[in-house]
């Protein structure tokens, strides 16, 4: 049976799966479901509560700039030709939520990863529709669960760092963990030299190792990409021994020396996260979110306009 999104496939990209930055090529740039219509209908319908609209700054800008609006009263078409015009973007998160075509697609493509690969069995699968202005940048982050950006439209050059210090700080790692605190990383330009860059274009896709830290600028063109995140048994794990790690380092002024999957200290981990998880510190540590300030203007596309700020 041929494959209905992957194309070109390497076996040689399966000693590298999870090990390395990986480019792989799809064919979803030519799927309906990522036409200019289908996305400017999707758009339309989109639950506030599931997307994100994001206001950047210049490349080279201060992250302070960052806001949080609303699309307003604009249809489908007239935001996209809104982030055609700005320095912005919007994330459609969870479209599988929305939009049960998406979530079907979102199947085949991990029935086909999983056909290739041995041993890769995934659960909770999202998968999110990021379209972004010409020039806009997702500052240096990681992610974490397992992470895939498969470019639809437009080209964008991604920055992949190394996943030890100093480039992926484990106490960093640990609060994005314990806080969902997820662009205040650490960030020195030297830290360049390091890291591996693609230019992503229509029909390619990118994957990289576990929490690797990378940043994104696109060129000068609107930007549509679709992410897919995933998650595995090792993945799972390794993010309860994160939490547990942040837990020993921020409230018991521990510094944890292992990262071990397994074994008795695994295990004690396992159980610490789990408490942690049914605590009161937990909903304290996730209250804060970005107020909604701002909504697309409908006279001057590509420009905003405030409005009392509220949150979600
Ligand atoms: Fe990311």
């Amino acid at each position: 049976m041929s494959d209905a999104v992957l194309r070109n496939w390497n076996p040689g990209n399966v000693a590298k799966w999870g090990n390395e930055p990986l480019l792989i090529e799809h064919t979803l740039h030519e799927n309906p479901l990522f036409s200019r219509e289908a996305l400017a209908d999707l758009i339309e319908r989109y639950p506030v509560e599931h997307y994100a609209l994001v206001h950047t700054g210049k490349r080279g800008e201060s992250k302070k700039t960052w806001r949080e609006g609303e699309v307003g009263d604009l249809s489908g078409q007239e935001v996209i030709d809104a982030i055609g015009n700005g320095r912005m973007w919007l994330n459609m998160r969870n479209v599988k939520m929305v939009d049960d075509r998406y979530g079907a697609l979102l199947n085949t493509i991990f029935d086909e990863f999983s056909a290739k690969v041995p041993g890769f069995e995934t659960f909770n699968r999202g998968m999110g529709i990021l379209v972004s202005s010409p020039g806009a940048q997702v500052y240096y982050h990681c992610d974490l669960p397992g992470q895939s950006l498969w470019q639809i439209m437009g080209r964008k050059r991604i920055y992949i760092y190394p996943t030890e210090e100093p480039y992926l700080p484990q106490d960093e790692l640990e609060k994005i963990a314990l806080y969902g605190v997820e662009v205040d990383m650490r960030y020195d330009p030297v830290y360049d030299r390091d890291a591996i860059v693609f230019d992503l274009e229509p029909g390619q896709m990118l994957t990289w190792p576990l929490n690797g830290p990378h940043r994104v600028e696109n060129y000068d063109v609107l930007n549509v990409s679709v992410t897919t995140e995933h998650w595995t048994d090792d993945i799972r794990r390794s993010q309860m021994v994160t939490v547990a790690n942040g837990i020993l380092r921020q409230h018991f002024g521990v510094t944890p020396k292992s990262r071990s999957l397994d074994g008795p200290g695994f295990w004690a981990k396992a159980a610490l996260q789990a408490g942690w998880r049914r605590s009161p510190w937990m909903k304290r540590a996730r209250r804060n979110r970005r107020p909604i300030d701002f909504r697309l203007s409908r006279e001057n596309p590509g420009t905003i306009v405030d409005i009392p700020a509220y949150t979600r």
